[in-house]
């Protein structure tokens, strides 16, 4: 296999290239391994944004004049004008404020909108780091675990209602994530609906998060929660940033759209006092994804569909799966193949291939590992045809 001719872009990839990479995904792999854990891409910086950040290189690098950010900020308009075209959203661009991640946003929210003790709803499996962070804040995780109903994972709103009565603490928020990582869920318009009058009745502050939003299969659709009317509008929180579907996690950079005045009132008095300020190239990869990126997006999510099929085709017998609605990410049920609690482990040492350990999501990850499937097609054979390979062996 020759690897200098590619009929398209993103068709074939050298995976020892690979491994020359010094970000955390490639880095963490050993010798000859192939690293499918990290949600980040496989695939090169965005034209459009390399030269957004290389036309700043030469310009003005001081500190920038957009820093009170009560109007938005330099990403508010961006932000919102690409909610109406991509989504049909209608959106504030006077409400958006902007952090290094999503992370760093929610903690910002839950120092502002909670108390210590009080119940912070999420679902489960839940991506790292957020049940730790809800934790070392003092407030408590109390989660919801999905069910896997006939077609696929369900995010049942009753679950919501026994978690909230379940608890002795007072629940206020619900930090939703949608798309779901690492399920891959896409939730409908009427499962959001039925989480919706829950958040109402219950009055929870909602944090929407987005992230994967941009890398929706059809024909599934993204609903931003914030969409719902204007009465969940004003309760909701939506977060989301570059890092997925532009593959800029290492630029550090997020939007909060922040529909309860109280919330933006409450940050922006501590702003510059508890947290930082983004940097100035980020906002500029960031402002070129969102009015330029479109067309490179539209190619990547080519190949990503392609590869979820192939995926879900040339999985090992016993390994039992979802095909994902949205995300990179396949979220893969190992409990048949008596790999013990956490199959990462066999996959690492056996098949020379690194997962994610299903363990790190929380008690339903047992049994499970996170696939990465943002490579190139080639890269991804590879993968699935080790984990053959082991298997077979044993
Ligand atoms: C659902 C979800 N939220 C947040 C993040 C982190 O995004 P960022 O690095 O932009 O904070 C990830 C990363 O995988 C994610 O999957």
């Amino acid at each position: 296999m020759t690897f200098g001719a590619a009929r398209r872009p993103f068709d074939l990839c050298d995976p020892d290239t690979l491994l020359q990479r010094d970000g955390e995904k490639w880095a963490a792999a050993g010798e000859g391994m192939l690293a499918s854990w990290v949600a980040d891409m496989d695939f090169p910086v965005p034209p459009v944004i390399r030269e957004a950040v290389l036309r700043r290189l030469d310009g003005d690098l001081g500190y920038p004049a957009w820093f009170d950010e009560s109007d938005g900020g330099p990403l508010g308009e961006v932000f919102a004008e690409r909610m109406r075209r991509r989504f049909g959203c209608t959106l504030e661009a006077g409400y958006v404020r902007l952090f290094t991640d999503i992370n760093q946003a929610l903690l910002a929210v839950l120092e502002v909108a909670t108390e210590r003790g009080d119940g912070v709803l999420l679902h489960t499996p839940a991506c790292p780091p957020f049940v730790s962070v809800i934790e070392h804040m003092g407030r408590e995780a109390v989660t919801i675990p999905v069910d896997e109903g006939p077609h696929g994972w369900e995010f049942d709103s009753a679950r919501m209602e026994r978690a909230i009565a379940r608890t002795g603490r007072r629940c206020r928020v619900l930090f939703l994530v949608n798309p779901h990582n690492p399920t891959g869920r896409v939730l409908r318009r009427d499962e959001l609906q039925a989480l919706a009058t829950i958040a109402l009745r219950h009055d929870l502050l909602v944090v929407s998060d987005e992230v994967h939003a941009d890398l929706v299969y059809s024909p599934h659709r993204h609903v931003p929660f914030a969409s719902l009317g204007d009465e969940i509008a004003a309760r909701t929180v939506t977060l989301t940033s570059g890092s997925k579907a532009f593959n800029l996690a290492g630029v550090r950079c997020a939007v909060a759209h922040i529909g309860p005045r109280s919330v933006r009132k409450a940050l922006d008095d501590r702003r510059g006092l508890l947290f930082g300020r983004v940097s100035i190239l980020a906002v500029e990869a960031l402002k070129a994804a969102w009015t330029a990126g479109d067309p490179w997006l539209d190619t990547v999510r080519a190949v990503l569909d392609c590869n979820r099929r192939r995926l879900t085709e040339r999985l090992p017998d016993g390994i039992r799966t979802w095909r994902p609605e949205g995300t990179f990410l396949a979220w893969l049920d190992c409990t048949r193949l008596d790999l013990g609690t956490d199959p990462m482990n066999f996959f690492r040492d056996e098949a020379r291939v690194l997962l994610f350990s299903g363990l790190a999501f929380g008690a339903p990850g047992e049994g499970f590992v996170r696939l990465n499937f943002a490579t190139y097609p080639n890269v991804l054979e590879e993968t699935l045809n080790r984990m053959h390979v082991a298997l077979n062996k044993r």
